[in-house]
């Protein structure tokens, strides 16, 4: 039976080694590139939350073969090209698998219609298909550009696409509609995003070359590319990683390693943030694999200051503002985050929610159009119920703060943390967690 409400305790230091779940942004791109590539991938540490499990089925819809063949091993047998889906494609909550399928579809002949569930229908999509149109696909939907949708993708064209927002799945999905189109796709990103389509085309046996220029990051993916299936095996999520993390640096006596943490340069700012913010943080055993650094992260109480994010920061921490809010709130003084309006159109508003949340736990913060401003204090009210809209981030940042709070924090649809970190609550309570 789904939970109603989950509700995080005060109590005692959190202490223990865990492992984080599998990187969300990585477990979509394995699933995707291997049903696009011919042969078979074989997939170790996927997260098997019900993001990726949707894209697993979106990709069995395609024609590719998508089998579980253990505790996060799936082996994917890719066609070297996607057949048309007999019913409609439910990509369920998750906009990286939607946005990337879309892509990936666009670059065959065939018609496709997706859907999503209530928070996915409401997120923009014409980021992406407007440069999927300006290749040729053509595509119908709702009003603003909103699920469900269909598109009928086939005949594309090379283009040469500057991203109005920084955004790794518009890219992601030009890049993989490129694929199959008949000329070079050229993407030029203002800031830099996360780079795993770009690392893992590589993997799969692609030349993509990156340029760093005085306009920005050209990434370059010539015509007339095939995928080759191959092993990839998923690091620990930073994003996830986070939550515990930061459990332990604003609970007073704790100690937490999360292992196997994925440490791409380009999802790393939160770790940098919370250092400037006074963390004891440390990473150990950095190490590859499968083409991305991954390390063991360790964090302890600490007393925590607010400060300044830089906004060309935000592209490499864009869903780790909601934790961080929720941990200004304990910092000494104000935590500044501005040039982060991408996380209005996130699962949810996170920063009207993480805003209505963050002060009815008993915190002051200023809302901007593109930013927030959390004042915090070492001693925290809680004792809150908080309305998380089905947004899993939102979720598990009042449950981390209620750990540490002097009351009690609540909040509704628990169900949705599954969508990337189904063993959130066990893992906590392992460490000393009050969930209950
Ligand atoms: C993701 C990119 C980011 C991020 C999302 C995962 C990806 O979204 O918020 O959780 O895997 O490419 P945007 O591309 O919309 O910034």
């Amino acid at each position: 039976m789904a939970l109603a409400t989950l509700t995080a305790r005060p109590g005692q230091a959190l202490r223990g080694v865990v492992r984080a779940p599998g990187d969300k942004s990585i477990s979509h791109r394995a699933l995707i590139l291997g049903a696009m590539a011919t042969g078979v991938t074989e997939i170790e540490g996927l997260l098997e939350g019900d993001d990726v499990v949707a894209t697993a089925e979106a990709m069995k819809s395609f024609g590719a073969d998508v089998e579980r063949a253990g505790d996060g091993r799936w082996r994917v047998t890719g066609r070297g090209g996607f057949k048309e889906p007999a019913n409609v494609v439910d990509c369920g909550n998750a906009g990286t698998g939607v946005r990337l399928i879309m892509g990936a579809a666009a670059g065959f002949a065939i018609s496709a219609t997706f859907t999503g569930d209530s928070s996915l229908r409401k997120r923009p999509m014409m980021r992406v298909l407007a440069p999927l149109a300006d290749m040729g696909a053509e595509f119908i939907c709702r009003e603003g550009g909103r699920l469900p949708l269909t598109l009928q993708g086939g005949g594309l064209k090379g283009i040469s696409y500057r991203l109005p927002m920084a955004s790794a799945q518009v890219k992601s999905a030009v890049l993989l509609a490129g694929l199959h189109a008949e000329g070079d796709v050229a993407v030029i990103e203002p800031e830099p995003t996360r780079d795993h389509t770009e690392r893992m085309l590589r993997a799969f046996g692609a030349t993509v070359e990156v340029d760093d220029g005085p306009a920005g990051r050209v990434i370059l993916l010539a015509a007339g590319q095939t995928l080759t299936g191959t092993q990839v095996r998923v690091p620990g999520d930073p994003s996830s990683a986070a939550f515990p993390l930061a459990a332990a640096l604003i609970t007073p006596g704790s100690e937490v390693t999360v292992e196997g943490v994925l440490l791409n340069p380009l999802r790393a700012g939160i770790f940098q943030t919370w250092r400037e913010m006074g963390a004891d943080l440390t990473i150990t055993n950095e190490r590859g694999a499968s083409g991305e650094p991954v390390g063991d992260v360790t964090a302890r109480f600490s007393k925590l200051t607010g400060v300044e994010v830089p906004p060309e920061r935000a592209p490499s921490m864009i869903d780790e503002y909601p934790i961080l809010a929720a941990t200004a709130a304990f910092a000494e003084g104000r935590t500044l985050m501005r040039g982060i309006g991408e996380m209005r159109v996130k699962e949810s508003d996170r920063i009207a929610l993480m805003a209505a949340g963050l002060e009815a736990c008993g915190a002051i913060v200023e809302e901007e159009p593109e930013g927030m401003i959390v004042t915090g204090r070492p001693d925290v009210r809680g004792g809150a119920t908080v309305e998380t809209h089905g947004d899993h981030r939102i979720a598990m940042s009042h449950l981390v703060l209620g750990l540490a709070a002097a009351s009690p924090v609540t909040v509704d649809e628990p169900g949705m943390i599954a969508t990337s970190f189904p063993g959130f609550v066990a893992l906590m309570r392992g460490l000393g967690a009050q969930l209950a």
